[in-house]
């Protein structure tokens, strides 16, 4: 085993950060920022988010079909579409479809709304329908660490209207469990709290291939987190509270 220590700033970075009305984004300094698509040079994501982006779109032979229309935003930027949002479309709508400045995952870099190719589109809530290559990008993406983030029947927990264009980066497992379990990202970070690394949960994919997932609770000091020496792994910051461990390769 090694182990790994970990700051308590740490839980506010990684790829399963939960952003919502109650858990803020708090790390300022972003970096590994890139072009989500050519075709759209100003709208950037996460490096990781960008390469999977590309790999789901070359997957469902795209060709330009799908379109990026809103990735990055600093919170000077959702501060300005929360308060042009209010003045043009009103407080209940600009609640429902547009996260208060610093509770929006698009500071994360991990979130990107897509839109369907074809005519006007829409900058708050573009047509990215449930049928055709949308659909086909929709089912696709958690098989590859993306989910659809804002489920119309997770209103209640989500805090936030059923967005159908907006795509989140997870990772993978993570993106298959939480659709497999039909958790929303609140209701997953709930879900792996049950799993310790000495009881973790192990998700199998169809080729046999075995990713081990657990939580580790954060201490007030340095959080130590063992790992297997020869496993590939990644840690993230929930953002509130602890860490999410994924472990690649057989157990030791
Ligand atoms: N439209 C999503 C909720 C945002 O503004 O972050
Ligand atoms: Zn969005």
């Amino acid at each position: 085993m090694k182990t790994i220590e970990l700051e308590p700033n740490q839980v506010h970075r990684g790829t399963l950060l939960l952003v919502n009305s109650e858990h803020p984004f708090y790390d300022s300094q972003m970096n590994g920022l890139v072009n989500a698509d050519a075709r759209t040079p100003d709208i950037l994501i996460r490096r990781d988010a960008a390469n999977i982006l590309q790999l789901i779109l070359q997957h469902i032979l795209a060709k330009g079909q799908i379109i990026p229309v809103s990735g990055y935003r600093s919170a000077a930027e959702q501060t300005e579409i929360f308060k042009d949002s209010l003045r043009d479309n009103g407080e209940e709508f600009t609640r429902k479809y547009v996260a208060q400045p610093n509770h929006s995952e698009h500071q994360t870099g991990l979130a990107i709304d897509l839109g369907l190719n074809k005519g006007k589109i829409d900058f708050i809530c573009p047509h990215f329908p449930y049928e055709g290559i949308c659909e086909r990008f929709r089912q696709t993406a958690p098989k590859h660490g993306f989910i659809e983030r804002y489920a119309k029947e997770k209103e209640s927990i989500t805090g936030i209207g059923h967005e159908p264009w907006h795509f989140r980066y997870v990772g993978y497992p993570h993106s298959e469990i939480m659709v497999e379990n039909q958790l929303a990202m609140e209701e997953y970070m709930e879900f792996i709290k049950k799993y310790t690394p000495e009881h973790p949960l192990v998700h199998e994919q169809k080729n046999g291939r075995k990713t081990r997932v657990y939580y580790v609770p954060q201490d007030k000091e340095k959080t130590v987190v063992a790992i297997p020496e020869t496993t590939a792994y990644q840690v993230s910051g929930n953002n509130m509270d602890g860490y999410i461990v994924t472990l690649w390769g057989e157990q030791q």
